[in-house]
């Protein structure tokens, strides 16, 4: 192989890659909104080791999850996640429309930036095994807020 058509491959090669992070970029805009945190209530918390992770959502959204009925459209529930007394990230879900399965999901630095290339169809994926149950892994925790 001459030596320029090692370059123009090179050259191909980098305008794909850049080309290809691009894309990824773009991807991982989605149409999840940060809350107002303050406006949320803590209804249960998950500890592991030096992980504590806060779970909140709106008053409306815990009055439908104890009713048995679909959360209101707009919702947030948001994972604070604590490492050694840290707050390091927010995993964050919306539920963006009327049907069962319409949630939507980001990951927010502590200053409210999302993490760009965060593969967002996996949080989806995994979260769906619960679809019969708002997609909630801690919705036993909502059902049982008393708060
Ligand atoms: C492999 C499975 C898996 C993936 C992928 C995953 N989660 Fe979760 N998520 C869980 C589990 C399990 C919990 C319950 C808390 C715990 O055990 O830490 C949870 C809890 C949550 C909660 C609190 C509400 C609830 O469902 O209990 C939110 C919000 C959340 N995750 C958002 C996200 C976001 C955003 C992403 C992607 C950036 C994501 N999750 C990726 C398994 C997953």
């Amino acid at each position: 192989m001459s030596l320029s058509i090692a370059r123009s491959l090179a050259f191909a090669a980098a305008l794909a890659g850049a080309g290809f992070f691009a894309i990824r970029a773009d991807a991982e805009q989605n149409n999840v909104t940060f809350p107002v945190i303050e406006d949320l209530t803590h209804y249960t918390t998950v500890e592991r080791r030096i992980t504590v992770e806060h779970m909140l959502t709106t008053p409306e959204a815990l009055a439908a999850i104890k009713a048995g009925t679909q959360v209101p459209t707009g919702t947030h529930i948001v994972l604070q996640d604590f490492q050694s007394g840290v707050l390091t990230r927010y995993l964050i879900a919306q539920k963006l429309g009327d049907g069962a399965a319409n949630w939507q999901y980001q990951w927010f630095w502590p200053d409210g930036t999302i993490k760009a290339d965060e593969r967002t169809d996996q949080c989806y994926s995994c979260h769906r095994s619960w679809e019969n149950q708002q997609f909630m892994f801690t919705h036993d925790g909502a059902v049982s807020f008393d708060g």
